[in-house]
Order: C-alpha cells, then structure tokens, then sequence
C-alpha cells in the first residue's frame, strides 16, 4: 500500500492504559524495537498513564522488565536507555475528570524540534473510549481541530449501534484525518503480501473465483487461554475480539477485486464491496452458520490448565464463547456459492493463523490407479503465523509402474534467512508517529463488518442457558463442523 500523506512527527506520544496487556505484550516491545531501529523522532517524548501507583523508577524497573520478558539477552543497553529516557509514567484514574489537567500540563511543552503535536493511543477496554475522548475535550484538546493524533483499539464499539454512536462522538471532537482505529492485522506482512500475491502474479488471478475454488477457510488459533484479561474479555467474547475485526479484514482481502491503486481508500473502497455483497444472515439460520464454544480444562504444551470458567475474574456460568466458527457467503460475481469458513479460538492446540484455499476436483477422472476419492483436491494455503509462508499442494505421479498420484507441495517462504519478522504493531506505529493512515480503518468498514456479524451477536445474547465445551489444547468442538456445506469439507488443522 503507498503512503502519500504524511503528517508532522509528534512531540509527545501518550499511552492510555500503559501496564495493561496490549502495552505490555505488544506497544511497549514495538516502540523498542523501532527505537533500535532509529525510527523514533528526536525528543518525542512518551507518556505511559495507568492506574498501578510507580514511582518514575519503578516504572523503569517495570519497563526494563517488560523488554527482558520479550528479548530475553537480546535488549541491547544502549538503546534501552536512550528508550528510557523518553519516558514520563502517570499513574491516574482516567475516569476522573481531574486527571485531565495534569496531563495537559505534562505535554504542554513543545519537545526539543519544536513540534506540538500529540499522539493518544487509548489502549484501553471499549467501555472506557468516550470517557476518555469527553476528558480530552474539556481541557481543548481538540482545539484547534485537526493539530492531534487519537488511535483506537479494536473492538470499534461492541455492535453496530455502539460503533455508531462510538463514532460519532469521535467525530464531535476530531476530524477523521486525526482518528487511527487499528487493527493490528493489517500491519502483518503476509496480509500485505496477500495483495502481491494476487495482483503481482497473473498465474494466480484467473483462478481465484467460483470457477475454481470450492471453499475458503480461515483460521486464527491459539494456544493462549485469556490470561489476566477477564475484566474485557468475559464481555467481549471470541466473535467481538478476533472475528468481527481481524478475521473479517483477513477475509476482505481474500476476496475482494482489484483496486484501481493501492492509495488507502481505492483499497478500503473494494475492501468495503466485499463486505456491502455478504449474504445477510437471517436470525432464523444463525445456527446453520454460527457456532460457538468455550475451553474447558485441558493440557497445554504438556501443562494442565483451567478451563475458562475457571479463570480468574471470569463470571460464574458465563456463555461468552471463547471459540467461534462461522460460514458466510458473498453474493458477488466472483464469489456467488463459495463458503467461506472463519473461526478463531483460545486454548487450541496450537498458536497458528492461516488461510487456507480449496480447489475444485478437476471434471474428469483419468487415473485408473486412484479412485477418484482418494485424489487430494489441490489447496493453496498461506500461513500468518508463527511462520509466513504460501504453499501449493499440487497432485504428480506416484513413481513406479502404476499410474497413480499422490500430493506435492510447492512451498514458498517470504523470508530469507537472514530477514528478520516484524511485530506488526511496529508497522502501525511507525505509521501513527508518521501520519501515515494508509494501513488503518475506515468507518464503513467497522459498520458493514458489524451489520455481518450483529444478527450473530444478538441471537447469542438471548440464547444464555447453554455453550459447548472443548479441552483446551484440542482444535475445538467437533460439533462446528456442522457448518461445513458437503461432507468432503472439512477443517484444516495442519498446513
Ligand atoms: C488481539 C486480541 O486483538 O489479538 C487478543 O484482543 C489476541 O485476544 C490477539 O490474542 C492476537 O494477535 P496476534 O498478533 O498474536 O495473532
């Protein structure tokens, strides 16, 4: 994707929600790693505000601990200290108006290259957004419109309605250009590669439509149970967190059509037709194309662990499903018939994201040897994690006198040896220190992305009395497979 506009660097760079999971786990990492990479401008200035009481150095000592936990020998001192330095932590409420002041008073000060602008980064639970953008707005930080930067987590809101509402009050204070709603998948490398390796390769374009492909299949999984997030995630659930965002943008850019270029809103633009051309779901079939589960106890890479209604935090008989499968169909011309089959869930067998794409059974069966039930269709799978790679499982011939066949796979990494993966948030926050919105969310997309997945949400809301349950370390409940349109579908665990 190109990058044509550009904004003024940031003086200072404000975290909302500093010692919280995402800040630790991925911002904090992230803002190291562009700081080794000499890519965080001179005398930006960061601010990390949360509620634990930290004196200025026991925040250091959390900060030192927070990048050993993530690069073990590899942090390197020098670039650690210069990382250090940059810092301020604010320990606060940011319920209560009076934290609001101080924290005008604190970035008041233009940074040492004279720039003033002001980077919010609400890494905090939804329910917590418009508090936050009120309180920005009575101490004028919205004035004057269009000086400052806000980035807001997914979820956008927790259903079209809330979005709605999330927006507009987004827009009461800030001007589009200054609102980054991330999501964090688009900043992964095979997604952007997804784009190369549709409309770079002419091999592959003629094939990519009902002509050819049987089924698609999305799958986000991973081996991590909810850890000390229950406070979000008992609210959020599998379908608010991973599906109707991160999965649903995986599948926009699986299906949609070329863009006329790859400025942001051509992109967004064919990112948008895709999701306007999903079939709606009826309330009546929600559970032909939905299912949902959650983790009972189980074994994780040879540990026990609890199940989910044993977490700490957790309510009590709670249905939030912490697994979700889905099937939806796009109406368009290229897509008409095709399923596409989502799911995502914690505690699985394994942490490993992928697309993973059928062919149809060529029309004829040719090879005596090989009935036709034992001929493999062909597959082109990309996996997101933990490697990226593209593959193509191709039938040859068995060797031998016979003319049987049997599976090759043609594999093809993205990666030289010698070049090291990038955390996407890296990516996305360079772009926000940059001004760079090309790799960010467009309000419609969060809309049409909610009126797929809100019939869903709200059935499931009424039907409180029973979820199923799978082990954790397992790749689900079975019983999703009853999405599956023919009996020769079903889901690719290994790729
Ligand atoms: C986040 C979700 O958006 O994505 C988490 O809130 C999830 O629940 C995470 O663990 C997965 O991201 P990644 O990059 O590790 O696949």
């Amino acid at each position: 994707m190109s990058n044509n506009e550009k904004g003024a660097n940031p003086a200072h760079f404000v975290i909302f929600g500093a010692t919280g999971n995402l800040a630790t786990i991925k911002l904090l990492p992230s803002l190291y790693n562009l700081e080794a990479a000499g890519r965080i401008p001179a005398g930006m200035r960061i601010l990390a505000l949360g509620r634990q009481e930290h004196t200025h150095e026991g925040w250091l000592e959390h900060l030192s601990k927070v990048l050993h936990d993530k690069f073990g020998d590899k942090v390197n001192r020098d670039v650690a200290n210069t990382f250090a330095e940059r810092f301020t932590y604010m320990a606060g409420d940011l319920r209560t108006p009076e934290f609001y002041p101080i924290l005008k008073e604190a970035v008041s000060k233009p940074s040492s290259s004279g720039a003033d602008t002001v980077v919010f980064y609400l890494s905090i639970g939804p329910g917590d957004f418009n508090t936050v953008i009120n309180n920005l707005d009575e101490v004028g930080f919205s004035q004057p419109r269009g000086k400052h930067r806000i980035v807001v987590e997914k979820p956008f809101g927790t259903d079209l309605e809330t979005a709605q509402q999330l927006n507009r009050s987004l827009h009461k204070h800030f001007d589009e250009q200054q609102i980054y709603r991330i999501d964090h998948y688009l900043g992964k490398e095979t997604v952007q590669n997804l784009l190369v390796f549709r409309f770079a390769n002419t091999m592959i374009e003629p094939l990519w439509n009902r002509n050819y492909i049987n089924h698609v299949q999305i799958t986000v999984a991973e081996d991590l149970g909810i850890g000390t997030r229950a406070d979000y995630y008992d609210k959020s659930g599998a379908m608010r967190d991973m599906l109707q965002n991160h999965l649903m943008q995986l599948l926009t850019v699986v299906a949609m059509e070329p863009p006329s270029s790859l400025e942001a809103d051509a992109v967004r633009d064919e990112k948008v037709k895709v999701l306007k051309s999903m079939r709606p779901i009826p309330k009546s079939s929600v559970n032909a194309h939905a299912f949902r589960a959650q983790y009972a106890a189980g074994t994780i890479k040879g540990q026990p662990v609890v199940g989910y209604q044993d977490e700490v935090g957790v309510e009590k008989n709670t249905v939030t499903e912490t697994f979700v499968a889905a099937k939806f169909y796009i109406d368009n011309w290229r897509w008409r018939g095709v399923p596409f089959y989502l799911r995502t869930g914690k505690r699985l067998a394994k942490t490993q994201s992928h697309i993973a794409i059928r062919l149809r059974h060529p029309p004829q069966h040719l090879f005596q040897n090989t009935p036709l039930d034992q001929i493999e269709p062909n597959w082109i799978t990309l996996e997101l994690q933990p490697s990226d790679f593209m593959q193509m499982e191709l039938q040859v011939k068995t060797p031998g006198l016979g003319m049987g066949t049997r599976q090759a796979k043609l594999n093809a990494p993205y990666r030289l040896g010698n070049e090291a993966p990038m955390e996407s948030y890296e990516a996305l926050i360079l772009d926000v220190i940059q001004g760079d919105k090309t790799l960010f969310i467009r309000f419609d997309e969060v809309e049409w992305a909610w009126r797929v997945v809100d019939p869903i949400i709200k059935t499931w809301s009424q039907e409180r009395e029973f979820i199923h349950t799978y082990p954790a370390g397992s790749w689900g409940a079975d019983e999703s497979s009853r999405l599956f349109d023919c009996e020769d579908q079903e889901w690719r665990n290994e790729i």
